[in-house]
């Protein structure tokens, strides 16, 4: 385990459980839809490259981005778009994908600007919930897991750009952001 890790919250096997369980549902769910997959950046495309393998649908695939200015640990709610997707959405059941709804500033924020843009739908993934911190009003329509108020890093989310690349989920060591 890596040494800035307290514990492990979510292990690789659970995580593929999760993704597998999850994209079978949307197979479900999408069959006869016009599925565009978006991706929030960076943080969702671990989660995004394994949950799709498992959709067995035609489907297209996006991304965008938005930058929240505050901390590395807090997200501020000031959000600025950074890399968009197409205006035109007319007829697409939009599925946004997200590693984590903390505040839910971010998302809430991407969902209000994209509604806009005549999508058939528009749905919302997220592997990772902390529904104790919730301020926007936004919800899931699909969860992998519940986590308890803590930073965590790994398969996708990060602290200060790093620990992406953690195949499991972690909580970080207080000491390594608390200094
Ligand atoms: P929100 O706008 O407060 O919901 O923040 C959402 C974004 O903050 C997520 O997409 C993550 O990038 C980041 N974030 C929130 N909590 C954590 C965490 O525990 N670890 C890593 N990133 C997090
Ligand atoms: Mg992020």
């Amino acid at each position: 385990m890596n040494k800035d890790i307290e514990k492990i919250l979510v292990t690789e096997e659970e995580l593929a459980e999760i993704t597998k369980k999850l994209g079978e549902q949307i197979t479900r769910d999408y069959a006869e839809k016009k599925l565009l997959i978006v991706g929030v950046l960076k943080g969702s495309i671990y989660f995004l490259t394994d949950l799709s393998r498992h959709i067995d649908l035609p489907c297209q695939i996006d991304f965008i981005q938005a930058s929240s200015y505050g901390s590395s640990t807090v997200s501020s709610g000031v959000i600025k778009i950074t890399k968009d997707i197409a205006e035109d959405l007319t007829g697409f059941d939009v599925l946004l994908v997200e590693d984590i709804l903390d505040t839910g500033k971010t998302l809430k924020h991407i969902h209000d600007m994209l509604i806009k843009r005549n999508p058939e739908s528009i749905a919302v993934i997220t592997l990772l919930d902390k529904p104790s911190r919730r301020e926007a009003d936004i919800h899931a329509d699909y969860v992998g897991v519940d986590v308890p108020n803590a930073f965590v890093v790994g398969y996708g989310l990060d602290y200060d750009q790093f620990y992406r690349n953690l195949p499991y989920i972690g909580i970080l060591k207080e000491e390594v952001y608390k200094k």
